[in-house]
């Protein structure tokens, strides 16, 4: 076999097979190797195979686990004047440019069988306006009504970048400044085997996937995006996910707790709407904020009650945070203890046998390696959750149909357009559960929130008519 100074490498780690078919590749493919070869870190494989694979990986420690507390809203107890305050020191945060935005869109979204970046996949009621187009414009809108428009930061993977930058290509940004639209791949890990063996997906070509949304962290190192940031004078970071339309892509009330209480790292939760809901959970564990993923949370706690008969375990993760620029900086340096712990996830991966024959698995065949950014919450200062409301905030699209699919976020955002035209004395019927009966859309450029929408509504001189289709920008 051909002598490489990272063949030899691999060959001492244990993991020389992944150049068995080397001297058959032409040039180019024995280049692209070798590429992603350079990417991996041996020996943070090594010590993955060795604590997740061979030790099983140490299960979630339950011990002296409690339900986090939380901030509540005032609809739910919380203190008015509190949340008045955040609020306004948000909206001075956000006047200062202190903020930008931050979307991770460099999952698979396997699950909603869609093919190309989620970001890309329609999702309004009337214009079918992608997801990316919605965050867009909310944070177009943000800019203009604080008098600083935003930088964003939208994290890809190595499969979907170039369709990504491609799609704001095509649609102009969607009327953002493209100097402030900021795109950086995420980090990828090899899948191994159950034995710890590096998978090949082709002769030339590793089984390589994106290391999780946790990747961002050091990704937005590694990209130069936390130094433009200091460079731009923003310090604050508004996190979310690409599957969530409804999302505050910044939320003042949001920042002004995060500010307020001088957190590193704040979260948003919902009320889970049922036990066995597939959302993280806030926890508290030895003086410390945690979040268990609900694939770790023991199905006697996820059902267990309070007094009140309510769930114990209630505050569910959606995936919203506020992060410190510094503290991302310092959780991507890896120093000693503050380094995130990797997932093992058991899945499908294609690959080759040991003849280079393609093989796809019908049932797992190996492991991959995942980070998970909430997983950072507990090395934060003042880690901080508070509460908001499902139907203002919450309806990601992840699955094709049931629960979380386009259908439950249609409605849930016709049924936040009908809210927020009610509170101006305009809705049109609907039904029980707040659903009208057609097709309307409020653009985000004319309100992306209550207050945002009744400014506008209050400014047409003409009301228009509540009739089928209508859309409002
Ligand atoms: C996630 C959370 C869950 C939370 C729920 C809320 C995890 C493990 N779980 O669940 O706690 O309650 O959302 O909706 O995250 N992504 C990347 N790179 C990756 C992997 C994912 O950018 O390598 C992005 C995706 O593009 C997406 C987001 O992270 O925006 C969520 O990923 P997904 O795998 O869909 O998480 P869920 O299992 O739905």
């Amino acid at each position: 076999m051909a002598n490489h100074p990272l063949i030899e490498k691999f060959q001492k780690a244990g993991q020389g097979h992944v150049f068995a078919f080397f001297d058959q590749a032409t040039p180019a493919e024995q280049r692209r190797l070798l590429e992603e070869a350079a990417e991996i870190d041996l020996g943070e494989v090594a010590r993955l195979t060795q604590t997740l694979l061979k030790q099983g990986g140490a299960a979630v420690a339950l011990d002296g686990l409690a339900p986090a507390p939380y901030e509540p809203r005032p609809e739910h107890g919380g203190d008015a004047t509190a949340w008045a305050e955040a609020r306004a020191a948000g909206e001075a945060v956000l006047r200062a440019g202190r903020v930008a935005a931050f979307t991770v869109a460099g999952g698979q979204g396997t699950r909603l069988g869609y093919d190309g970046p989620k970001g890309t996949f329609p999702v309004t009621p009337v214009r079918a306006k992608p997801l990316f187009q919605v965050f867009a414009e909310k944070i177009l809108a943000a800019g203009r009504r604080y008098g600083r428009p935003l930088h964003w930061f939208i994290m890809t993977s190595h499969a979907n970048h170039a369709a990504t930058e491609a799609f704001f290509a095509e649609h102009r940004f969607f009327g953002l400044d493209r100097g402030r639209v900021h795109f950086f791949r995420q980090g990828r890990m090899p899948a191994v085997d159950f034995a710890g063996r590096i998978l090949l997906e082709t002769k030339s070509s590793l089984a390589l996937s994106p290391d999780g949304h946790g990747g961002s962290l050091r990704a937005l190192q590694r990209s130069g995006a936390l130094d433009l940031m200091q460079r731009e004078g923003v310090d604050t970071l508004s996190y979310f996910q690409v599957d969530n339309p409804l999302v505050r892509c910044v939320d003042p009330a949001f920042l002004g707790w995060h500010v307020r209480r001088g957190s590193e790292m704040s979260s948003k939760m919902v009320a889970k709407a049922y036990a066995e809901e597939k959302v993280g959970v806030f926890c508290a564990q030895g003086g410390r904020l945690t979040v268990v993923e609900y694939s770790d949370l023991p199905a006697a706690l996820q059902r267990e009650t309070n007094a009140a008969g309510g769930l114990r375990y209630v505050a569910g993760s959606i995936a919203i945070h506020v992060l410190d620029r510094e503290f991302v900086r310092r959780m991507a340096g890896g120093g000693e203890g503050v380094a995130l712990p990797f997932h093992r996830a058991d899945k499908k991966i294609p690959t080759i046998d040991a003849a280079g024959a393609p093989v796809r698995p019908d049932k797992p065949n190996g492991v991959k390696f995942e980070l998970f950014v909430f997983d950072a919450v507990p090395f934060a200062r003042a880690p901080l959750v508070i509460e908001t409301l499902r139907a203002d905030e919450f309806s990601p699209v992840k699955n094709a149909d049931g629960a979380d699919s386009p259908l439950t976020c249609r409605n849930d955002q016709l049924r936040q357009f009908v809210r927020w035209l009610r509170a101006e004395g305009a809705a049109p019927a609907s039904d029980a559960t707040g659903l009208p009966a057609f097709p309307l859309e409020v653009s985000p450029l004319f309100g992306y929130d209550e207050d945002s929408f009744a400014d506008s509504w209050r400014r047409l001189a003409v009301k228009p008519r509540i009739e089928p289709g209508l859309y409002l920008e």
